[in-house]
């Protein structure tokens, strides 16, 4: 298995390109099943959950062509897939590759609006908390879906079509918006939802789904409009630059200090998470071809933060910003108010030395003048790379060992930062 070894106490330095957003990218190729013609993504990052569901859409019958370099494409260029959903063969979605990524469970909404039933396992996952589909199956049901649950798959059907509902969320929940949004585009009627989710990664598939033929308003608001059309067709769409990542490479630049260009990245896809960085001391200025961060080497100041729906903060920031503030010159408090077990980077950060205590969902941080480098384990996605960000900013010697969960959504982060000046290797055994 994969580990990687950071000598940390580098400065970053240079330009650092942002990736096609992974949490865009999913859905829209989810939603490829909506049609039986050709829908093309460009700027889809290679990540490891891109892979895997592109063979889980292969199991539906689904054709993908990932398109072939052409001259002039730069070196970190995201790649194209060409998504042709002709002949839907299965409308299964096996438990062996839905375990493996939540995100599959939607491919439920497409099936259903245009095959009209889908037997879909119950999904898995990053283990960052329970994580139901109590509201997904609601919306569906609103929708005039029969379901049932049954021996670990949730069994859908429509005989007559999907029909336009009132759909009203009694929290935010993206996966319960990309859910009713996509299965609303084939209903006969119209459907408001209600309490939407306001993510950028929202407004970016029903931007995909208009290109379609879809008739969307209202994505990026909490009440979003679908008139259902009988067709979908073919379109041409580029997935939106990843904020997680802009955010994650902003906050590593801040703890190691140095003067970076994040470039693709929009500063309107994350101001909470940007104002929270110049509190803390960095220089952040947006220009033409991004956003570029610095930090003079003064302390990092401590944030109180807690997570919230878009355009608060996002809980997909929180384990980095912790890192952040394990060495910040003060007490900090992060709130985590999206997932209830989102702490799991809490025992491998004190590997480093950082002082953090939890009580219910707050993490009260009080920082160190200096990190020290450990072995270390990754144990989702996000505290991965949180790991990585201390490991670059602390004394000495870091091994972050199991670094799949970073491939699952980090397109080339060793060479990124490598780059940048860091001293970071992956280790193959
Ligand atoms: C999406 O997950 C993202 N995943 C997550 O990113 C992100 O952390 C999360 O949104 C919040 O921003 C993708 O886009 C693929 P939710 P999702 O539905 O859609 C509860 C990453 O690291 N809930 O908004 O699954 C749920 O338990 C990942 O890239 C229900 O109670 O999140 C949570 O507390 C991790 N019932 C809250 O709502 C439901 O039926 C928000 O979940 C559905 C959700």
């Amino acid at each position: 298995m994969d580990r990687i070894r950071i000598v940390g106490g580098n400065r970053l330095n240079g330009t650092i390109p942002i990736s096609g957003a992974k949490n865009a990218a999913l859905p829209l190729m989810i939603a490829g099943l909506l049609s039986d013609e050709t829908l093309i993504l460009d700027n889809v990052p290679r990540l490891a959950d891109v892979a895997q569901l592109q063979r889980i859409l292969g199991n539906h019958g689904v054709d993908i062509m990932s398109a072939g370099k052409r001259s002039g494409d730069q070196q970190y260029q995201g790649q194209t897939l060409h998504i042709s959903a002709a002949d839907v063969i299965d409308t299964t979605a096996p438990y062996e590759l839905v375990s493996r990524m939540r995100a599959s469970f939607w491919v439920i909404a497409p099936l259903l609006a245009r095959m009209h039933e889908a037997k879909v396992s119950l999904p898995g996952g990053c283990a960052i908390g329970t994580r139901p589909v109590d509201l997904l199956i609601m919306a569906l049901e609103r929708l005039g879906a029969e379901i049932a649950i049954d021996g670990g798959y949730v069994i859908a059907k429509a005989p007559g079509g999907l029909k336009g509902a009132d759909i009203e969320f009694p929290k935010v929940t993206v996966s319960g918006t990309h859910v009713a949004l996509m299965a609303a585009t084939l209903a006969k009627g119209t459907t408001i939802i209600s309490n939407a989710a306001c993510e950028p990664e929202i407004s970016d598939v029903a931007e995909c789904l208009n290109k379609m033929g879809a008739r969307v308003s209202g994505a990026g608001t909490p009440r979003i409009v679908i008139e259902g059309v009988t067709k979908l067709h073919g379109a041409r769409h580029a997935v939106l630059p990843d904020r997680i990542e802009t955010g994650t490479y902003a906050m590593a630049v801040t703890m190691t200090g140095g003067d970076v260009q994040l470039s693709g990245a929009r500063p309107e896809l994350l101001q909470s998470a940007l104002d929270v960085l110049t509190q803390a001391g960095a220089i952040i200025t947006p220009n033409n071809a991004g956003i570029r961060v610095a930090r003079n080497g003064a302390g990092v100041g401590p944030v109180n933060v807690s997570t919230a729906p878009f355009p608060g903060f996002p809980t997909d920031l929180q384990a980095q910003l912790m890192a952040l503030m394990a060495c910040a010159s003060g007490c900090s408090q992060i709130t985590e108010t999206i997932f209830e077990n989102r702490f799991m980077h809490v025992q491998e950060l004190a590997r480093f030395g950082a002082r953090i205590s939890l009580d219910g969902e707050t993490a009260t941080i009080d920082g160190i003048a200096k990190l020290r480098g450990a072995p270390v384990m990754a144990t989702d996605l996000r505290a991965s790379v949180s790991l990585v960000i201390a490991g670059l900013a602390a004394e000495g010697e870091t091994m972050v060992n199991r670094v799949y969960h970073l491939d699952r959504g980090f397109e080339r982060l060793e060479e990124k930062l490598s780059g940048c000046g860091a001293s970071i290797q992956r280790i193959s055994d």
